[in-house]
């Protein structure tokens, strides 16, 4: 089983790394492979809504030359597909909102005359996030488009696990064996879809 996560927080220590940490430590207890990708070190310019990829019934067909091509392709290579970002402005971070841009406009061959299909369809998508309000005023925007978005995809949204950083210290001996228990229970829940 595999995991790509897409670390969207430009701060390596930060609040999200340091959930990421338990988590990836339990991933690797559980036999689970992880695949990090920090946008913040990768290159995946804005969407220019020029529609060629819509062109490219069965490839990506993106006109940009960054790394949006292979950060896409571990996604498809993945069995869940785990964003995990600080909320800013009531979203995601940037790079992360760049990436789902692209990722859903080239990987969904519907949005014109076409009907094509939706690459990434079948994926599972769970999510990591931190915020400053509570989750339910700070991340809510941020879950819905998230369940939005894996709807327009085809993709099967499996939940999100979010903290709130109070201004104090983050992470407690709670919230590590929380998000190691969502890692878990993301497993399982796979695990018992295959059975
Ligand atoms: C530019 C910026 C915008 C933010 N906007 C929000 C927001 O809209 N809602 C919220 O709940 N928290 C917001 N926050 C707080 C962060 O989401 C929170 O501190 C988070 O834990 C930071 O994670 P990090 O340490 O991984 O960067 C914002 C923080 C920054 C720096």
């Amino acid at each position: 089983m595999k995991f790509c996560i897409l670390m969207g927080s430009p701060r390596p220590e930060g609040n999200t790394a340091a959930l990421l940490a338990p988590f990836l430590e339990e991933c690797g207890m559980m036999g689970v492979e992880s695949r990090v990708i920090s946008l913040y070190d990768r290159t995946v310019n804005p969407c220019l809504g020029c529609r060629a990829c819509q062109d490219c019934l069965n490839s990506l067909g993106c006109i940009q030359d960054d790394d949006f091509e292979e950060i896409f392709k571990a996604m498809e290579d993945c069995d869940v597909i785990i964003p995990a970002t600080p909320i800013y402005s009531f979203f995601c971070t940037a790079p992360m909102k760049a990436l789902l841009d692209r990722a859903i406009y080239a990987g969904t061959k519907n949005y014109g005359a076409v009907r094509g299909p939706k690459l990434l369809a079948g994926k599972r998508l769970a999510a990591i996030v931190t915020c400053g309000y509570s989750p339910e005023k700070g991340a809510d925007l941020w879950e819905e488009g998230l369940k939005r978005w894996c709807r327009h995809g085809g993709l099967e949204y499996m939940g999100m696990f979010c903290r709130r950083d109070m201004g104090g210290a983050f992470m407690n001996e709670e919230r590590a064996q929380a998000v190691r228990d969502f890692a878990q229970a993301i497993r399982m829940s796979i695990r018992g879809s295959e059975l």
